[in-house]
């Protein structure tokens, strides 16, 4: 079998891949790792048949939507899962083929109403219902600490001790475990009595995670993280340095339009030398006053680089084939020294 797993932070995934046809599956994808999913794929010759999300996950931005629609490989997700893109919807017991290996799916919920566990072969990847020395909380929408202590005690810690397991996270760089190690050793277990197990549970008082309404609403929906969106401006744009913006300054204003998208008072209180003002919420409404001429070069700037980013992208999408956006803001500009007008 061809193994991997990534690491994102706390965040775990997984490719597993068969020796003999070649095919893979890809477990829990985090968006900040699809050239590395990618480049692994092409490295060891395998082909990414299915995706598979464990759960709808809470704390990170799965990168299961942009690769299906990569690689055309259909995602995977348990029937309970909100996501209206989840193409492949998994009961109780189905089990996935891919090449030679199998995947049996076991509903798992407790940390989230959608969570399942994947046994393969020697090993479970257990998504948050179990992780090395902790389990999935309960307390984030769909949770349930009773439903989790079923899960655990009734079905995964029934599985043969030897199994290795692979979570969705670790937070200290260990890679797997064995359900019997966390029989003996994991702290969430020792009680194995289940008020005792919800008692314990409902007391956690965990801080929420850093991007939960975002996470959740991005990996629900299959829309996109705001990075998501200035990553893809990004790649749809040039930029222009401070240093050679600084160098042009003052030169012919027809050669180079700088446009200060900030508000008013920001503009106001201090500017590039030169630059035009329009208000980024007003770009659209005006831009076939202000800026006629489809061939200018256009340079946008505003406090620090994103919204500038996102309306150079607009400009080339309106036509304006010459737009770029500042790399960096006029914060960065001012901290730099270099000069403002007035
Ligand atoms: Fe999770």
């Amino acid at each position: 079998m061809i193994f991997e797993t990534f690491a994102a932070g706390g965040c775990k995934s997984y490719i597993a891949g068969c020796e003999a046809t070649r095919a893979a599956v890809l477990i829990d994808p985090e968006i900040s790792l699809i050239d590395r999913y990618l480049g692994f794929a092409s490295q060891h010759g395998v082909h990414i048949r299915h995706i598979v999300d464990t759960h709808t996950h809470a704390d990170h931005f799965s990168a299961s939507r942009e690769l299906g629609k990569t690689l055309h490989a259909p995602i995977v997700m348990h029937r309970l899962s909100a996501a209206p893109f989840a193409d492949l919807r998994l009961d109780d017991g189905d089990m996935l083929i891919v090449g030679e290996l199998r995947l049996k799916a076991l509903h798992t919920p407790g940390h989230t109403r959608d969570s399942m566990c994947l046994v393969m072969a020697d090993r479970v990847f257990t998504g948050d219902t179990l992780l090395i020395g902790g389990t999935g909380r309960t307390d984030l929408p769909t949770g349930d600490p009773h439903a989790l202590y079923e899960s655990l005690f009734e079905r995964v810690l029934k599985l043969p001790p030897q199994m290795l397991v692979f979570p969705a996270h670790d937070y200290k760089g260990r890679t797997h475990t064995t359900i019997g190690a966390e029989i003996a050793d994991n702290p969430r277990l020792r009680k194995a009595d289940r008020a005792a197990f919800v008692e314990m549970m409902e007391k956690l008082n965990l801080a929420a995670p850093t991007h939960l309404t975002e996470a959740l609403r991005v990996n629900m929906s299959g829309g996109k993280s705001v990075a998501q969106m200035l990553a893809e401006a990004s790649a749809r744009v040039p930029f222009m340095s401070l240093a050679e913006l600084n160098g042009r300054i003052g030169g012919n204003s027809r050669d180079l339009v700088i446009l200060d998208l900030r508000e008013s008072d920001a503009f106001q209180a201090g500017h590039i030398p030169g630059a035009r003002h329009l208000p980024r919420g007003q770009l659209e409404l005006r831009v076939n006053v202000e800026l006629p001429d489809p061939t200018v070069r256009i340079l946008t700037c505003c406090e620090f680089g994103k919204i500038s980013t996102l309306a150079a992208a607009t400009l080339r999408e309106l036509g304006y084939c010459r737009a770029v956006a500042l790399d960096g803001g006029i914060h960065a500009w001012r901290e730099a020294g270099y000069e403002m007008e007035r």
